[in-house]
């Protein structure tokens, strides 16, 4: 029989208090589906939430407990970025291109720096340092056709014990020839870093044709094989987000019905799988995703920079089809989801609805875990789920302090935060239970 010793369990455990805030089920009215307790307690126990509730009525059950008092700062699950490239985090905000010129003009040549495995490594630390300063736990990143620049960012998420999704970008045709791979190469490169890290810790693989264009058809035929064999394994790519790139699409692959048939010829389109943008769908595109359960990394900051267009979040949820939240470093501007949700409420004004905060909180958690098929880890506050989660301060300057000063609704202060906050208003991040970010002002 196994003696427990209750001082070596009280030490294991670890309290915060603070308001909290999370979607603890699926919601099809995350407006109104969410907990928020005014004086919380969440304590985790090793790398896993153990209890959440009210303060003051089960503080009590706990001795020694270890608490970090976080009173009047909000506690969130860790925010899930669905859509981001590694390798651009150093061309964030490169000027005046759309799409394709953008892609050949700053991307293709950035890239090209990842052949060299230190300068990976190095960029990755920037980069996941980046996402956790923002409160960001979990994303889902494309790296660049190089293997060995995959490694190094599994490598440094595996280090934060952080649970990342990743792949090596394939493309073997309309890129500069430095940067192509081909079907074969594709296809084993991907497959070893699968068999290297798929499943190891709370990593997963994510296998990663850049968009139609940059793939022929025998390796979208190769990659096809490979997610049938490996049935667990993320897909993402790149879908219908500019003119240009779909009349390309349409020209390259002239017996295809549409964009998104392309990839679902050769069974690249299922649960798991993320498109990023879909902005100009057909009716049958639409259809598609939502018969085969594919989800939408739906970008803003990307789309209104890139001049993309103006994705219909309200269509896509018509056809039920998930919708995550993402920044798209570097096509996107700013590695804050809170900035994100600000610019996605404001694309759903254009297109003439409202967003509520509420609901766009939930695709930036919870609703992005269900999406991935990954909310008994990630996305919420649950009991038994992985303890990643951000402490924000909504009163983080001077302009915060006063807008916050009276009485909010969780719903005004999401708002409020989506709009004038970033960074600045990351108190901690932690990750499987572990500090991995705490601002220099320290509160802890
Ligand atoms: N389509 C193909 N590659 C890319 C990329 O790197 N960024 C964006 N936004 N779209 C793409
Ligand atoms: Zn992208």
């Amino acid at each position: 029989m196994q003696i427990t010793s209750p001082i070596l369990e009280a030490e294991m455990r670890q309290g915060y208090r603070a308001q909290i805030l999370h979607f603890p089920q699926a919601s099809a009215s995350p407006k109104s589906d969410y907990v928020f307790i005014t004086d919380g307690l969440l304590v985790t126990r090793n790398d896993k939430i153990e209890f959440i509730g009210d303060y003051k009525s089960n503080i009590n059950q706990y001795d020694n407990l270890k608490l970090v008092d976080y009173s009047g700062k909000l506690l969130l699950p860790g925010f899930i970025d669905s859509h981001m490239h590694f390798p651009q985090t150093e061309m964030l905000a490169s000027f005046g291109e759309q799409l394709l010129d953008w892609l050949t003009d700053y991307t293709f040549p950035v890239e090209n720096k990842f052949a060299d495995k230190d300068y990976a490594s190095a960029i990755a630390e920037v980069f996941l340092r980046q996402l956790y300063r923002h409160g960001t736990t979990s994303a889902m990143v494309y790296s660049s056709v190089h293997k060995t620049a995959t490694d190094a960012l599994f490598t440094a998420a595996q280090r934060q014990n952080m649970l990342l999704m990743a792949g090596k970008v394939c493309m073997d045709r309309n890129c500069p020839t430095w940067l192509q791979d081909t079907a074969q190469t594709a296809q084993q490169d991907s497959a070893d870093l699968i068999n290297t890290w798929h499943g190891k810790d709370r990593l997963h693989y994510v296998i990663t044709p850049r968009f139609a264009p940059t793939s022929t058809e025998a390796q979208l035929a190769a990659l096809g094989e490979l997610a049938k064999q490996y049935p667990s394994v993320f897909i993402q790519t790149h879908l219908s987000e500019n003119h240009n790139e779909i009349a390309w699409v349409k020209s390259l692959y002239p017996n295809r019905k549409h964009y998104l048939d392309v990839y679902d010829h050769y069974g690249l389109v299922r649960k798991g799988a993320v498109f990023g943008h879909g902005i100009h769908l057909e009716q049958d595109e639409w259809q598609c995703l939502a018969d085969k359960g594919a989800s939408i990394a739906f970008c803003p900051t990307s789309n209104l920079f890139l001049g993309s267009g103006l994705f219909d979040l309200a269509k896509a949820e018509q056809h039920h089809i998930p919708v995550l939240l993402a920044t798209d470093v570097g096509g996107g501007t700013s590695f804050s989801m809170l900035r994100t949700l600000g610019e996605a409420y404001k694309i759903c004004q254009l297109k003439g609805n409202q967003l509520d905060p509420m609901h766009g909180l939930y695709l930036m958690t919870q609703g992005a875990a269900l999406g991935l098929g990954l909310e008994h880890h990630i996305g919420n506050l649950n009991p038994g789920t992985d303890a990643d989660f951000v402490i924000l301060d909504p009163m983080f300057d001077e302009l915060s302090s006063l807008r916050f000063a009276h009485h909010h609704t969780p719903q005004d202060l999401i708002f409020g935060l989506s709009m004038l906050a970033d960074d600045r208003a990351t108190v901690a991040t932690y990750i499987a239970g572990k500090p991995v970010y705490q601002a220099p002002r320290g509160d802890l």
